[in-house]
């Protein structure tokens, strides 16, 4: 066998295993919001569920207040953040969108 028959069965070979990898993967990611979501539980608790600590739940809080203010921390508007400046910078519009929208529609711990 050639070396240039290898590379051309190699390229066939890659080819339709993106194809099948594309027809396998869904339209529409069902988890993408509660996965960006999660990114935020080291610090917000679990879905917003604060507990024991000083940084405030997101659970329930309106989607437009958890979007306006990321915007402002995106933009540097808000002034003393010890990280949420930069955190904020790490999301498109988009994505921020899909996780206030996820927060939004958690149910705060009970007494928060
Ligand atoms: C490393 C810890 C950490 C992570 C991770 C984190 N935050 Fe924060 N968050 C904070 C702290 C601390 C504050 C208080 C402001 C500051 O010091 O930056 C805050 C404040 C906020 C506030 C303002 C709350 C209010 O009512 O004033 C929002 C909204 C927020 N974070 C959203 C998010 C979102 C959305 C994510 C995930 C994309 C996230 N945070 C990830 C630590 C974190």
């Amino acid at each position: 066998m050639t070396v240039r028959r290898i590379l051309a069965i190699a390229a066939l070979a890659l080819a339709s295993s993106g194809a099948m990898a594309q027809a396998a993967a869904p339209a529409v990611d069902v988890n993408l919001a509660r996965n960006l979501a999660a990114t935020c539980a080291n610090c917000h608790g679990t879905n917003g569920q604060v507990r024991g600590t000083d940084v405030k739940g997101l659970a329930g809080v309106p989607a437009a207040n958890i979007v306006s203010l990321m915007a402002a921390y995106k933009a540097g508007s808000i002034p003393n953040t010890t990280i949420m400046h930069q955190i904020a910078k790490g999301y498109t519009d988009d994505q921020i969108k899909l996780i206030a929208e996820y927060f939004a529609a958690q149910k705060p711990a009970a007494g928060r």
